[in-house]
């Protein structure tokens, strides 16, 4: 038993070790006319990029399933765009092969031109389990992209706003020259912005309005499961105008810890992170069991609970562990119904287990199924908010959770 052990390790050690080895060894030539090409166009900085990634198994498996020759979509940083990242991305080997993979999308997106605030999302090579927490085994992380009224093509949720400036092509490799290196999705509490005065008052707010886990039964903080215990949740966040206008609501009920709750629950569906273009023209259990649906006309998207009719006035702020649309109204619906809820949660855990690998956009295959509408991509004439709504999330907060310190104190 003793000596056959080490035996084994290195068995399954090589064993690990091969497969990559072969790839790198079949795809090199692949892998050299990319880098090639890059040099071509001039993204010498990328092909150094490429280089450090090629150092390790994990980057090379990216780079082969790259190059497999199946359509790909590459978002490549230009070289102001890589000089100017910071360098605790380019000079960590290990976190320069994620955010690569973050940049490589698998499938055909010829067809794929949505413009704000319709999204286009495509599921990513990115699938560190240090980086991504989305419900089932291994789903990789999604980018979003759209086309704004400036007619370019931005990536969504990224503090630098960052643009495709160039289109190049390399065998089956659609490349998106852009002018920042895209940042991976991070938590809640940095997506937030780092405005000091309103994280106090989410850090100290959010602990006051529990959840229990449903995988192992404890209770925990809504803003911990938010922020990382949840893998797997779509949380619609009424901006900072919706909060002030539904002040007097609030204090109606202050007093009611489970008024409350319910309130908050009705803006989560758990167990599913449910992306904009697979929202409208479908219904949804909320975590506190109540319905929740979705239809689009000229105007945008909208959200239906109860009497509430609420807009969609930005989709997809992504997190990596679920997704948050920001609403232009609170969901003020008090009621629950408790097996709804756990019926939701069971449906989404299963359905969590099904992964099928998706090479187009993401509620593109809902076309002519599910939903007659079309697309089932959110819809509206109207110019989309810039970051700045995001930043109104932290007011949003601070106000919705000050009535439950109210009531819990
Ligand atoms: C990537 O690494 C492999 C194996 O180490 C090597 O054969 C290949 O030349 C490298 N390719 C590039 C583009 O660096
Ligand atoms: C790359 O391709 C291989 C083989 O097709 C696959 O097992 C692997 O999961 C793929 N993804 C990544 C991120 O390397
Ligand atoms: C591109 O994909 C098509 C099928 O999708 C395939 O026939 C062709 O060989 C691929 N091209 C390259 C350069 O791999
Ligand atoms: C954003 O842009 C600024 C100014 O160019 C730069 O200093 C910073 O590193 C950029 N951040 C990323 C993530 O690229
Ligand atoms: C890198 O540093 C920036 C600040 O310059 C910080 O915002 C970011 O979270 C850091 N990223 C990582 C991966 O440590
Ligand atoms: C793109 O659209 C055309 C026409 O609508 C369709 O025939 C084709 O299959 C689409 N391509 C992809 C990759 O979805
Ligand atoms: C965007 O494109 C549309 C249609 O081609 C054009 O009417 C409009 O002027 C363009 N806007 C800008 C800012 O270039
Ligand atoms: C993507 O699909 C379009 C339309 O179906 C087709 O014309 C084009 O060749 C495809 N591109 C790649 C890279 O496979
Ligand atoms: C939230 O972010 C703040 C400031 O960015 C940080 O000090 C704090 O430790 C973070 N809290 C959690 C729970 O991540
Ligand atoms: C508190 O709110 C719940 C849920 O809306 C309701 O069922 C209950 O009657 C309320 N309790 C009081 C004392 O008003
Ligand atoms: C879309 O629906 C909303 C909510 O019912 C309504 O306020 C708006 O006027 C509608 N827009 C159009 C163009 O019908
Ligand atoms: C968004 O998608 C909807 C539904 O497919 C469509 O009716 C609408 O025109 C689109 N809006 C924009 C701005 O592209």
């Amino acid at each position: 038993m003793t000596y056959t052990r080490p035996d084994m390790t290195k068995f399954l050690f090589l064993a690990a070790l091969l497969p990559a080895v072969a790839l790198a060894q079949n795809t090199s030539n692949a892998v050299g006319g990319l880098v090639q090409h890059l040099s071509s166009i001039g993204l010498t900085n990328l092909v150094d990029v490429v280089t450090t990634v090629n150092q390790s198994n994990v980057g090379q498996s990216l780079l082969a399933n790259l190059t497999n020759g199946e359509p790909h979509l590459l978002f490549a940083p230009n070289n102001q765009a890589i000089s100017s990242s910071p360098s605790n991305i380019t000079s960590d080997p290990g976190r320069l092969t994620d955010v690569f993979g973050y940049h490589i999308v698998p499938g055909n997106f010829s067809n794929a031109s949505s413009h704000y605030p319709n999204v286009t999302l495509g599921r990513t090579l990115l699938t560190d389990p240090n980086l991504v927490h989305l419900e089932g085994e291994n789903k990789a992380q999604v980018v979003a992209w759209a086309v704004r009224s400036d007619n370019k093509t931005h990536v969504l949720n990224q503090r630098n706003d960052s643009t495709v400036v160039d289109v190049s092509s390399f065998g089956n490799i659609t490349i998106y020259v852009v002018d920042h290196v895209l940042v991976i999705p991070e938590n809640f509490n940095a997506t937030i912005p780092t405005n000091e005065e309103s994280l106090t008052g989410i850090r100290t707010i959010l602990q006051h309005v529990e959840t229990v886990i449903f995988n192992d039964h404890t209770t925990h903080s809504i803003f911990n499961a938010v922020n990382d215990l949840w893998h797997g949740f779509t949380f619609f966040a009424p901006n900072n105008d919706a909060v002030v206008a539904a002040q007097d609501s609030f204090r109606s009920f202050s007093r009611n810890a489970t008024a409350y709750t319910n309130v908050v629950y009705n803006h989560i569906i758990n167990g599913s992170t449910i992306y904009s273009p697979l929202l409208s023209g479908q219904h949804f259990t909320t975590t506190a069991g109540e319905n929740l649906s979705f239809f689009v006309n000229r105007t945008g998207q909208y959200l239906i609970s109860g009497s509430i009719i609420a807009r969609i006035v930005q989709p997809d702020v992504i997190l990596p562990n679920g997704v948050i649309h920001v609403i232009d109204q609170v969901i003020l619906n008090t009621e629950s119904d408790s097996a709804a809820a756990s019926s939701a949660v069971a449906s989404a855990i299963s359905a969590a287990t099904a992964n099928p690998t998706e090479t187009q956009p993401i509620g593109s295959s809902q076309t002519g199924t599910s939903n007659p509408s079309g697309s089932g991509s959110s819809s509206g004439a109207v110019a989309g908010p810039q970051l700045n709504v995001l930043y109104n999330l932290a007011g949003t907060f601070v106000c919705v959770l000050a009535g439950v310190t109210m009531t819990v104190s």
